[in-house]
């Protein structure tokens, strides 16, 4: 079956890469929004039979969400066999749980509307912390693709003698897979997050790599705290400046400004997120799993597929 590619303002690089490198159609859309704020879109290229890819990025998702349920249902109105979603960041995967008591649990909320709008997605490193698979709570299929072999070739061929270090308890489970991977030792700090923008690590015990590169690894870099608590306390135990390498650069505000400030020797990411710290190329994984079953690139194997 014939795919054709469309996307949100933002993602039209990667769309355009994906058409090319799978032999789809991007197809041709008319979004804008009214003088009062609400969303005009017309699909123009005939969709009729076709399976439809929509890719959409979902940082700050509040202003993308309602265009992007809109744009598959029109997709589906219009007769497209399914409806896609790619997704490398994927939204709303923190509040997974209610830490005070009244909290809305919208990790729960996000992903039924998601999944009531859409036939698939297919999304990168998603933050799984309490949950072991996005099956736990969308209900379409979904292919989870890991960055780490990405994020460790990157390290491998552009640090010398790295130390990698998760900033958290939490980024054990990526920080041992590209350790494994880039062939270095690792280690993790313990963090306390006292506020939204307020979090602390404790002692970590490094001074043994005091000769090696300090890489810190984490999924995302939002308001980029934990990476700054981190670099800091590197640089008082005396390590070199640290390279901070981010799957998925949310960067809030000055945060990246903030970071390079805090004394990081370079922040890279992943193209997740258009970003200009991007440089881990993450299209030809995305195009792995819209490639046919014989094809497809490293996810979770726990997750249901497409394919
Ligand atoms: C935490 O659960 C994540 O793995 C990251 O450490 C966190 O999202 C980073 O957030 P921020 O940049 O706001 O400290």
């Amino acid at each position: 079956m014939s795919m054709m590619i469309f996307c949100l303002p933002g993602n039209e690089l990667l769309a355009d890469q994906l058409a090319q490198a799978i032999g789809a159609t991007h197809g041709e859309l008319s979004m804008r929004q009214f003088p009062d704020g609400e969303s005009y879109i017309r699909v123009v290229s005939e969709v009729k039979g076709m399976e439809a890819i929509v890719v959409c990025t979902l940082h700050r998702p509040d202003g993308k969400l309602l265009p992007l349920l809109y744009l598959c249902r029109v997709l589906k109105d219009l007769g497209a066999v399914s409806v896609r979603l790619v997704a490398p960041y994927l939204s709303y995967m923190r509040q997974d749980t209610v830490f005070k008591p009244g909290e809305a649990v919208t990790s729960v909320y996000f992903a039924k509307l998601l999944s009531s709008f859409t036939d698939g997605l297919i999304t990168i490193d998603p933050h799984l912390h309490r949950r072991s698979s996005l099956a736990e709570i969308y209900s379409i299929p979904s292919t989870v693709l890991l960055a780490a072999p990405l994020v460790s070739a990157w390290i491998k061929a552009n640090v010398k003698d790295p130390v990698l270090i998760g900033p958290d308890n939490e980024s054990e489970q990526w920080v041992s897979e590209v350790a494994r991977d880039a062939d270095a030792p690792f280690t993790v700090l313990d963090k306390t997050r006292l506020g939204d923008a307020d979090v602390r690590v404790s002692v970590p015990e490094v001074d043994r790599y005091m000769d090696r590169t300090p890489v810190l690894v984490d999924d995302i870099i939002s308001t980029a705290r934990t990476m700054i608590e981190a670099v800091g306390h590197l640089k008082r135990m005396g390590l070199k400046a640290p390279v901070c390498v981010g799957t998925h650069g949310v960067f809030a505000g000055t945060a990246y400004a903030d970071l390079l400030a805090a004394g990081a020797a370079q922040v890279i990411t992943c193209n997740t997120i258009p970003h200009p710290s991007n440089g881990i190329d993450i299209t030809a994984l995305i195009t792995s799993a819209l490639k046919p079953r014989s094809s497809v690139g490293p996810h979770r194997s726990n997750e249901p597929t497409q394919h």
